[in-house]
């Protein structure tokens, strides 16, 4: 039933014109991993990688990304969903404007409502704003629990913030450990993870 969902939303999708952004993007990148997946990351919007695959998360942040999902214990294939604030890629990878987050959101939210995850991971400021408003702050934000809806979110870093200024790690890792935690709590007691 799930997939069947997604996919009424991803038909909806590959014909999507409610914003400028369809006009220059090869690819739609809808979402990809588990659909029914414990934990939804939601990332800002495709870049040139993932506009040519339509694939989130494949370019230099995502391998980052896997990474720090791979010290977790945690993989696409069984743990996670991944998708963004837009599905198509903004122009020189700028970020998305007011207007296109607005016209794309509804679709991430039915994915959200389909998926139903036990946690949701927001990685950086353009998708903590798009969630919460545009007064939040992801430095001041990052690495407490929040609630949208019923939804546990653990605002955290974008990778690409964390290539840009490597000393982020620490803390992006510190937000990730309590995501295990609460993993634990709510999803896997036995949840193997060697790091904590
Ligand atoms: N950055 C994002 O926010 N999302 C992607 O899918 C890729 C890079």
């Amino acid at each position: 039933m799930t997939e069947q969902d997604l996919n009424q939303i991803m038909d909806e999708v590959l014909i999507c014109k409610k914003c400028g952004l369809y006009k220059e993007r090869h690819r739609v990148v809808f979402g990809s991993g588990n659909p029914q997946a414990p934990i939804f990351i939601v990332g800002e919007a495709p870049g040139f990688e993932e506009d040519k695959t339509g694939v989130a998360f494949v370019g230099k942040s995502g391998q980052l990304l896997e990474k720090i999902l791979l010290a977790c214990n945690f993989s696409r294939e069984k743990e996670v969903y991944m998708g963004n604030i837009v599905k198509c890629r903004p122009p020189q990878n700028r970020n998305p404007v007011i207007q296109e987050q607005a016209a794309c959101l509804p679709y991430l939210e039915r994915q959200i409502e389909i998926i139903q995850p036990k946690i949701i991971i927001l990685l950086g400021s353009t998708a903590l704003k798009a969630f919460f408003g545009p007064s939040s702050r992801i430095t001041k934000e990052r690495g407490t629990w929040r609630s949208w809806f019923r939804y546990p979110v653990m605002p955290t870093y974008h990778p690409s913030a964390l290539l840009r200024n490597p000393h982020l790690k620490r803390d992006a890792w510190e937000d990730f450990k309590k995501v295990i935690l609460k993993y634990r709590e709510l999803v896997d007691k036995q949840h193997y993870c060697k790091y904590i």
